[in-house]
């Protein structure tokens, strides 16, 4: 009798689970879907992309050790490095736009005018880079110690005027 109940419960979720399954394989398949960068993501999507990333980020950052990020020659380094690998994706003061920033989805925070809010998730971004976004991975190119250069520039850049900029960058 027991068993009998509980294949009454289980057969009508299972059934339920698979249609669903089945639905969301149909979904993918069918190519419905635009993965175009020229079309958004509907917000469902956003946010759960939005959510997977955030948290995703702060489990890893939140355990590292944040150095001092007040140095003028690591800061000046921070900038030469930005100016030769990022301003083309994340512009910088008296650089508006860039043939490559526009086409890009998701589309890279201006850093000329805002600072990114927490520098080890800076940090953690800037050597792991994001997936599914054009957001490199440095780390493969770059060693810690730059990548903290590149944190303590970025978080000065939107209290710089554009002349401050060429002055950090040449
Ligand atoms: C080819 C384009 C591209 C280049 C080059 C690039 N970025 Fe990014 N960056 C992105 C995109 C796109 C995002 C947003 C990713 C997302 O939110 O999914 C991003 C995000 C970031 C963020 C924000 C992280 C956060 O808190 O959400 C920081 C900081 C950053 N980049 C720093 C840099 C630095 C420093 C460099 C140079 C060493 C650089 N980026 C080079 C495309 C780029």
């Amino acid at each position: 009798m027991r068993g009998a109940r509980v294949l009454a419960v289980a057969l009508p979720a299972a059934a339920t689970l698979a249609v669903l399954a089945a639905g969301a394989a149909l979904f993918m398949v069918s190519g419905i879907y635009d993965i175009g960068a020229d079309d958004h993501h509907t917000a469902l999507v956003t946010a759960l992309i939005g959510e997977l990333r955030d948290r995703s980020i702060a489990v890893r950052a939140q355990p590292l050790a944040l150095p001092d990020l007040t140095d003028a020659a690591q800061i000046a380094a921070g900038a030469k490095l930005y100016a030769l690998h990022c301003v083309g994706c994340h512009l910088a003061p008296g650089v508006n736009r860039s043939d490559l920033n526009r086409g890009l989805y998701p589309h890279p925070p201006n850093l000329a005018q805002q600072a990114p809010p927490e520098a080890r998730r800076a940090f953690w971004v800037v050597k792991h880079g994001i997936k599914m976004s054009a957001m490199p991975a440095w780390g493969r190119t770059l060693d810690d110690a730059a990548v903290w250069e590149l944190v303590a520039f970025v978080r000065q850049v939107p209290s710089m005027t554009e002349e401050d900029y060429e002055r950090v960058t040449h």
